[in-house]
């Protein structure tokens, strides 16, 4: 792994379009990906995954992410392999935030150094973040004693603020309130419309309908259908969408 000089954002580099060819993971003799396959094409949107409890979402996401190495088939990002100097454009929010225990700000400035801002720019870009976003109000406080609906609105801030060319979502708001549910979808349509790509787990089949522009259904690690999001939820192809948006237990 090469030690690159830290630049600020990498704006010039690129992991777009992300490809998983024929994913095979297994674990203690189970095929968890089974040859799942998929495109997520450059250029922002929402691509959403869904499919029944274990049917291997959480696996997907990180695999496409560079998480996990894959037994069998590859994934690409822009055509080569996931490295860790381009891993600086993708970003991962996880179920539940952990946020260090210094104020919200320091938690934002905090991993702008790490990106190379120094502590006063990172403090402006920082600010601002906070303010675009309704969290102005809790700058100053602890990120720990923060709600675990602003927990997580700042844990996606923290993603944000590196600008990355994609962010992963495994069930962000699985745990959240309606309210906060509805901060974090804002959020993520602000930064969407700024150009992000956006790859997102979710359980709640009513935010798949808000937010996807494009679905994957992801069933016993196969990616059986991944198209339009209406269309998807107007005609499922396969029969296994089609219990599953029918709330029929598919297992
Ligand atoms: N590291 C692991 N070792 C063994 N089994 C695992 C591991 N990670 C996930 N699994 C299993 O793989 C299946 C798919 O897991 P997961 O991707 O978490 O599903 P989902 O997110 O769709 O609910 C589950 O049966 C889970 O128990
Ligand atoms: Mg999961």
């Amino acid at each position: 792994m090469d030690q690159t000089v830290l630049r600020p954002i990498m704006r010039d580099v690129q992991v777009m379009p992300i490809a998983g060819d024929a994913l095979v993971v297994r674990r203690d003799g189970r095929t968890l990906l089974d040859r799942a396959a998929l495109s997520i094409a450059h250029g922002a949107g929402v691509t959403v995954i869904i499919g029944p409890n274990g049917a291997g979402k959480s696996l997907l996401i990180r695999t496409l992410a560079g998480l996990v190495v894959p037994d069998l088939g590859r994934v690409t990002w822009a055509g080569s392999p996931p490295d860790r100097r381009r891993a600086r454009r993708t970003g991962f929010v996880l179920q539940r935030p952990v946020m260090l225990r210094r104020t919200a700000l320091d938690n934002l400035v905090y991993v702008l150094k790490l990106h190379g801002h120094n502590d006063a720019a990172g403090r402006v870009v920082a600010m601002q973040h906070l303010a675009d976003h309704g969290l102005a109000r809790v700058a100053a406080t602890n990120a720990q004693r923060l709600s675990g609906g602003e927990q997580q609105r700042l844990a996606l801030l923290r993603a944000l603020v590196l600008e990355p060319e994609v962010l992963f979502l495994d069930e962000p708001a699985a745990n959240l309130d309606p309210a906060s549910t509805l901060a974090i979808e804002r959020q993520l349509n602000v930064a969407v419309e700024k150009g992000l790509r956006v790859v997102l787990v979710t359980q709640d089949l009513a935010q798949a309908r808000r937010l996807a522009d494009e679905i994957v259904f992801l069933h016993k690690g196969r990616v059986l259908e991944k198209g339009e999001a209406h269309e998807f939820f107007r005609a499922p192809a396969t029969a296994e969408a089609r219990a599953f948006l029918a709330g029929d237990l598919v297992l």
